[in-house]
């Protein structure tokens, strides 16, 4: 069973008279174990994607899936016990939603009390994982923000939940610490198996990640898989240089058949004016051919 099943994702947002289509069909399934990345520019839809994960939003249409719990059916009760014992959330500027005055070691311990009672020795075991034990009676101002994203990510884990959600998690710390920040989420998916899907518009760490998913305009648009050595040294092996490039890019086709082709490639087809918005499909050799349309006489 996967971890992450959504098909066919819509949610809109209503906002005064107008509906704003944030995702449009979205489809994307993410293993259990897995550590992703998804990337996308601004207002394609990734926040959307993560508060419906994270059960903050509820689906407009579609069918979505967290650990076999049906986001779209659950009871206001059923919701509440996901977002406890599920999923556990890190965002961009954590740090204004935990408490100054306590420790790293108190922060930790109070989601814990919301399931039954305080357990300071996996409040500290967290805090370790992360890389803190030895802030563990720092009281949280006292902390770097980069070491307060850390209690941040011991927050989320301190119910166990099988997922882990990153909203830009390094999106206000300098590059040396978000790497280090990643470094913290790959330990994790490690040693306790979470599935952990990060959002980020850092090139520099999706570079770490096996898989990164991009999302235009509402839809899973590429995926780039990591280049694996081998692949490397096949190509060597036949002469071929090798390009500096870490993950291989593919584009995503729908259940419909639909496809985006890439901004890159658009110009080349000559589409930007949306009069001359046709083109023609053809096979040749075993290739799907894009082709546009030629241009009339006299148009
Ligand atoms: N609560 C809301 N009410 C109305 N519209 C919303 C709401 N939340 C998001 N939107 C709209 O939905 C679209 C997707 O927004 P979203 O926040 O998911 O983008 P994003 O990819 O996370 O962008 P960014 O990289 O800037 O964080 C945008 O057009 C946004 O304006
Ligand atoms: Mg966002």
């Amino acid at each position: 069973m996967s971890m992450i099943v959504c098909e066919n994702v819509v949610k809109i947002y209503k906002a005064d008279e107008l509906e704003v289509f944030a995702l449009q069909g979205l489809d994307l399934t993410i293993e259990k174990g897995e550590i992703m990345a998804i990337i996308g520019s601004s207002g394609s839809g990734k926040s959307t994607l993560l508060n419906l994960l994270g059960g903050l939003e509820r689906p407009s249409a579609g069918s979505l899936l967290v650990d076999g719990k049906n986001l779209l059916r659950m009871t206001k009760k059923e919701l509440t016990m996901y977002k406890r014992l599920t999923v556990g959330f890190v965002w961009q500027n954590q740090a204004k939603n935990l408490i100054p005055y306590l420790t790293a070691q108190q922060n930790v311990e109070v989601p814990m009390l919301l399931k039954g009672r305080a357990q300071s020795h996996k409040a500290k075991e967290l805090l370790n994982m992360v890389g803190l034990g030895h802030r563990l009676n720092n009281r949280l101002d006292q902390l770097s923000g980069g070491e307060q994203q850390r209690v941040a990510i011991a927050i989320a884990l301190a119910n166990d939940p099988p997922l882990l959600l990153a909203d830009e998690p390094t999106g206000s710390v300098d590059t040396k610490t978000g790497d280090q920040l990643l470094n913290v989420f790959r330990e994790i998916n490690k040693k306790l198996n979470t599935t952990i899907v990060i959002v980020t518009h850092d090139t520099q760490l999706t570079k770490k990640v096996d898989r990164v998913v991009s999302i235009r305009d509402g839809k899973t648009s590429t995926e780039m898989f990591r280049i694996q050595p081998e692949e490397i040294e096949d190509q060597m092996k036949q002469g071929e240089p090798t390009e500096d490039e870490t993950h291989k890019e593919y584009t995503v086709i729908d259940q419909a058949g639909r496809l985006q082709i890439p901004e890159g490639l658009l110009h080349i087809l000559n589409l930007q004016d949306n009069t001359k918005n046709l083109v023609q499909i053809e096979e040749e050799n075993g290739q799907i051919v894009i082709k546009p349309q030629q241009s009339k006489k006299n148009a």
